[in-house]
């Protein structure tokens, strides 16, 4: 039976991963939340790779507060870049398949159509930069069985995100400004969560595989809290505002949809629509 290390198990994706557990009894799952391993902490997770047998990482663990990155990018680049290091370089020597999640933010967001997993990466804010330097260590790495799947737009039922904001303000306000300039795809992390299980048996491949995970469709920020608030019945109107209205301490991409066709021919499976994911996210909540 495999183990499977899971990182940051106590974020979204790590949440979900351990609700979909019980489907795959082949899989013997660690799951750690900082407590217990620090990732950023060199010492803790060298010793942690010397106490457990691991048989494939998934790493869900990062510093994922955007526009608090622009100012502790020192804490943003030691989660994102450094503690990435500290876990392959702890895996290395027993040459453990490293799962690694990073962002639509390693581009530069001025494009206008999806983004190749080859484009050139240029990123706008803190913490894409931290999420791209994480990346290069993989790819120094010159280790093999290396998966980088890069999503973004991610929600759940577990954690904080866009679409509770939405439900909460869409209960206290007659009406909101949201973003209609800034287009992407979002991430139900559920169906991020059964992608990266499924990929487990099949991760057999020299160096690093690139793979881009959202669920199917594209939208702006406008268009998503409008499908929000019209699934759960809220009586709040959404009025569209360009970004110059919402001004935020980190730059976002105006345009960060993430060409899929590599994804779609690997995991043979349908992935969802957006608003169809939402709907079942809603349906929690
Ligand atoms: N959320 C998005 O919209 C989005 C978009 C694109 C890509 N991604 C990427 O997708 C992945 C999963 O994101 P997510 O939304 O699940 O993030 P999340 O909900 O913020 O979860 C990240 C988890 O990592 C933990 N963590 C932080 N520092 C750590 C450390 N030093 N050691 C161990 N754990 C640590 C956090 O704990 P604390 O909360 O206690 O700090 C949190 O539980 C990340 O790689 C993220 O960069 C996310």
């Amino acid at each position: 039976m495999l183990s499977i290390l899971v990182t940051g198990a106590k974020g979204q994706l790590g949440s979900e991963i351990f609700f979909l557990a019980d489907q795959y009894p082949f899989l013997n799952f660690i799951f750690v939340d900082k407590n217990l391993l620090d990732i950023s902490d060199r010492q803790v997770v060298d010793d942690f790779f010397k106490e457990y047998e691991v048989d494939v990482i998934i790493n869900c663990a990062a510093y994922t507060a955007v526009d608090k990155a622009e100012s502790d990018q020192v804490m943003a680049k030691k989660v994102n870049h450094l503690a990435v290091k500290n876990l392959i370089d702890a895996s290395s020597k027993q040459k453990i398949p490293f799962i690694h999640i990073s962002t639509d933010y390693v581009f530069d967001g001025k494009g206008f159509k999806p983004y190749a997993t080859d484009d050139p990466k240029d990123p706008q804010n803190v913490y894409g930069k931290t999420k791209m330097q994480g990346e290069d260590a993989l790819f120094q790495s010159g280790l093999d069985n290396l998966m980088l799947i890069r999503t973004s737009w991610v929600y759940s039922s577990f954690g904080n995100n866009f679409v509770k904001t939405m439900l909460r303000l869409g209960a206290e306000r007659e009406s909101i400004g949201v973003i209609d300039d800034q287009v992407g795809s979002p991430t139900y992390a559920r169906d991020l969560a059964r992608f990266i299980l499924e990929s487990i048996p099949r991760i057999n491949w020299e160096g690093v595989k690139t793979f881009h995970f959202t669920n199917e469709g594209v939208c702006s920020w406008f268009d998503f809290a409008k499908a929000i608030m019209d699934i759960k019945g809220l009586n709040c109107k959404v009025n569209p505002i360009p970004t110059e209205n919402y001004p935020t301490p980190a730059k976002r991409p105006h345009y960060s949809v993430l060409d899929k066709r590599d994804t779609r021919e690997f995991y043979r499976q349908e992935i969802p629509y957006w608003r169809d994911s939402l709907e079942k996210c809603l349906e929690l909540l």
